[in-house]
């Protein structure tokens, strides 16, 4: 059991659509995950099934599979209504765009997006092809923000340094979303690199967000308590309480966190750039 105390953590990566994805495959299973993640602290969450574009040949398709995610979601809505033991919960999208062809598809697309913001979370693909410097430009660029899925858990091209590589995503103004599971090594089987990686992102500050990728019960290593709990038994409470509390907390309700380059802070300390509800002064 945890000793940490209450916590109200936001949740901005899962598969709990029921139906049109790998993850959760009914409204029963969906429930259920939503019920598992209430009890362990997440009272928000953003549900983010894959919009595969490269398996999308045509706009069309994009929209027929986006209205096929909107009818499943809100059958699991209707279900859930009344519910106090689930958290409450939006729509977004995981986005595989993993060159700027596909990117410039969808990055203006008024659906998209992280329960109504402009946040756009993104994976490149497991094994990378470049450094994607060039598919987060473009968003930026098209008025999104973007949030970088899983990058602990990519394969890097040999002349690419994983952690200069995440460095230079968030440089450039996007944000680094870190798998809870990677803490405990969930993914060290497919990426050995998974956990030390997930580890030095926070060690680094060049975390912004923890979530779960809750894929349904036939996953495991998508405890948000036991992350939360890892992080602090490391020292890290406040990295923590930052990362699966505040910011995820912040961007839910569509405020612009921006990443800086040097934030580590001291054990204890809340990083000032951490703080929810940073606005940029102007700018869309
Ligand atoms: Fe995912």
């Amino acid at each position: 059991m945890s000793s940490s105390p209450p916590r109200a953590i936001t949740d901005l990566h899962s598969h709990l659509v029921p139906g049109v994805d790998d993850g959760a495959a009914s409204v029963a299973e969906s429930l259920e995950a939503l019920r598992q993640l209430r009890s362990e602290g997440v009272v928000r969450l953003v549900t983010t099934p894959h919009i595969l574009l490269p398996r999308l040949d045509t706009d069309a398709a994009v929209e027929r599979e986006l209205e096929r995610q909107r009818s499943a979601f809100d059958t699991l809505r209707v279900a859930a209504a009344g519910r106090d033991d689930v958290p409450a919960f939006a729509l977004g999208q995981e986005i595989w765009a993993p060159d700027v062809a596909q990117a410039a598809r969808i990055a203006r697309h008024p659906a998209l997006g992280l329960g109504g913001t402009d946040y756009l979370l993104i994976e490149f693909g497991f094994d990378l092809q470049g450094d994607h410097t060039d598919v987060v430009t473009l968003v930026l660029d098209s008025g999104r923000r973007v949030i970088v899925a899983h990058p602990e858990r990519y394969a890097y091209l040999p002349e690419h340094d994983p952690i200069e590589t995440m460095q230079r995503w968030r440089e450039l103004g996007a944000l680094l979303q870190v798998n809870v599971g990677s803490f405990g090594g969930h993914y060290l089987s497919g990426r050995p690199r998974s956990a030390e990686l997930a580890w030095q992102m926070v060690e680094l500050g060049i975390a912004d967000l923890l979530s779960t990728d809750h894929h349904g019960p036939r996953r495991s290593g998508v405890s948000p308590v036991e992350a939360y709990d890892a992080l602090v038994a490391r020292g890290r409470a406040a990295d923590a309480r930052r990362l699966m509390e505040l910011n995820p907390g912040a961007i839910a309700r569509g405020d612009v966190l921006t990443p800086l380059s040097h934030p580590v802070a001291p054990v204890g300390e809340m990083p000032q750039h951490a703080a929810a509800g940073h606005r940029r002064p102007e700018g869309p």
